[in-house]
C-alpha cells in the first residue's frame, strides 16, 4: 500500500511554520486564535476551540508528554505499532490524530521514509525539528474531516479526554477516510486503577481520584473511560479483524514485591515519575473549571493522591488498551492484505 495524497488543507492547516515552505491557498497564517494560549492558575491551554481539552500545553505539560512517550515505548518493547507494518508493506499516506509533541509521527516518517504522514491536534506544541514526509496541522479531529484525503493507516495514541464520543467523533470517521484494506489503531490508557491481589482499599486515593475525574470528565462530556470501550468503537463504526491488546502498567514497582515482571517495574517507575509530575495537570482544570476549588484546595486534595502513587504495598495498576482494526476491502470480499499476528 503506498502512494500520497494531496497537500494538507482546511481551516486551520498549517505546514509552513516547520517546514520553510508556503503555500497561500492552503495555509492559513497563524492568527493568535490558532497559536495563542489561554492562561489558567499557572498553566497555559490550548486557544484553537479553547476550553475543549482540559489539560495544558505547556512546556512543563511537554515533557510530561516525553516522559509518558518513552514510559510506552518501553511497555511495548520499542514497537510504534501493532498493525501489520513492515519496510517491504509500508502504509503509504498516514493520520495522527491528536499527535501532541509528535514524537510518534516524526519517530514514523523515519522508520517509512517513503510514508506521507499528517499528525494533527489543537496545539501547535510540535518540535521544530521533521523529516521531509511528516507535516503538522492545527486541527479538531472530532470536526468533520478533510472529505479527500485518504489514508492507509489512522492512529491514535493517549487521546483520554480528547473526545465527548471516540466512536462518532473518530472511529466512523478513520473508517469513512480509510482506504479500503487501510488500519486503524489505538494505544490509548484507561486510567482505572486494577488490583489483582487484594491489597489494594476501596478508600485507596489514586482509585478515588480516578472515580472523581471520571464523574467530571462525564459531565464534561470528555470522558476518560473511552479505552474500556474502545474495541466496541471500533466494531460498531463497521471494522472488521478487530484485536485487542491489554497491558499493565503498575502506579509504581511494586517495592519488587507482587507478580510485576523486570520490563514491568521498570514501566512502574517510569509511570510513578509521570503521574506524580503530570497529577496537577490532569486534575486542575476539571476540579477548578467543573466543581469550583480553587488551586489551592486542588494541590491538598492531591497530596493524598500522591501518597497512594508512592504506595508499594498497595500492588495497583492502570491500563494501556490497543485496539486495532481494517477496512473491508470491498462491501463484499471482507478483508484482504497482511494478516495479523500478534506474539
Ligand atoms: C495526552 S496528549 C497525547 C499526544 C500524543 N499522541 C502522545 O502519545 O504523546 C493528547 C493530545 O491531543 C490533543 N487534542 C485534544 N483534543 C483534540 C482534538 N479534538 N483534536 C485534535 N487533537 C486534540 C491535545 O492537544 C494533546 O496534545
Amino acid at each position: 500500500m503506498s502512494g500520497n495524497f494531496p497537500p494538507p488543507s482546511g481551516d486551520f492547516s498549517f505546514t509552513s511554520e516547520y517546514q520553510g515552505s508556503t503555500n497561500d491557498e492552503d495555509t492559513e497564517s497563524l492568527t493568535e486564535s490558532i497559536i495563542g494560549v489561554q492562561e489558567e492558575n499557572g498553566r497555559t491551554y490550548h486557544s484553537y476551540q479553547a476550553g475543549s481539552y482540559p489539560y495544558p500545553n505547556d512546556e512543563r505539560e511537554k515533557e510530561r508528554l516525553e516522559l509518558q512517550y518513552e514510559c510506552i515505548s518501553v511497555l511495548f518493547g520499542g514497537r510504534l505499532f501493532f498493525a501489520p507494518w513492515s519496510r517491504q508493506h509500508y502504509p503509504g499516506t498516514i493520520l495522527d490524530i491528536g499527535t501532541g509533541t509528535g514524537r510518534w509521527a516524526i519517530e514514523m516518517g523515519d522508520k517509512f521514509p517513503l510514508s506521507t504522514i499528517r499528525a494533527t491536534d489543537l496545539s501547535p506544541i510540535q518540535t521544530t525539528h521533521v523529516p521531509p514526509n511528516v507535516n503538522f496541522c492545527i486541527e479538531d479531529g472530532s470536526l468533520p474531516w478533510h472529505p479527500s484525503l485518504f489514508y492507509d493507516y489512522v492512529h491514535t495514541r493517549m487521546t483520554v479526554g480528547c473526545w465527548s464520543d471516540f466512536c462518532t467523533d473518530v472511529c466512523t470517521q478513520a473508517y469513512a477516510q480509510l482506504n479500503p484494506g487501510g488500519w486503524f489503531e489505538s494505544q490509548e490508557l484507561d486510567p482505572w486503577v486494577y488490583c489483582d491481589d487484594g491489597t489494594m482499599p476501596d478508600s485507596f486515593q489514586p482509585l478515588v481520584w480516578v472515580q472523581e475525574m471520571s464523574e467530571i470528565a462525564d459531565e464534561a462530556q470528555r470522558p476518560v473511560l473511552m479505552a474500556q470501550t474502545a474495541r466496541q468503537s471500533y466494531e460498531q463504526a463497521g471494522f472488521q479483524n478487530v484485536r485487542e491488546l491489554a497491558f499493565r502498567i503498575p502506579l509504581n514497582d511494586w517495592g519488587g514485591g507482587g507478580n510485576l515482571t523486570r520490563l514491568e517495574r521498570r514501566v512502574g517507575r517510569m509511570w510513578e515519575e509521570n503521574m506524580l509530575e503530570g497529577l496537577s495537570a490532569m486534575s486542575l482544570g476539571l476540579y477548578t473549571r467543573y466543581r469550583n476549588m480553587n488551586q489551592k484546595r486542588v494541590e491538598g486534595r492531591l497530596l493524598h493522591v500522591r501518597r497512594g502513587l508512592r504506595d508499594k504495598n498497595v500492588h495497583a495498576y492502570m491500563r494501556i488498551v490497543v485496539v486495532l482494526g481494517q477496512k473491508p476491502t470491498s462491501p463484499d470480499r471482507g478483508v484482504t492484505g497482511p494478516s495479523l499476528q500478534m506474539t
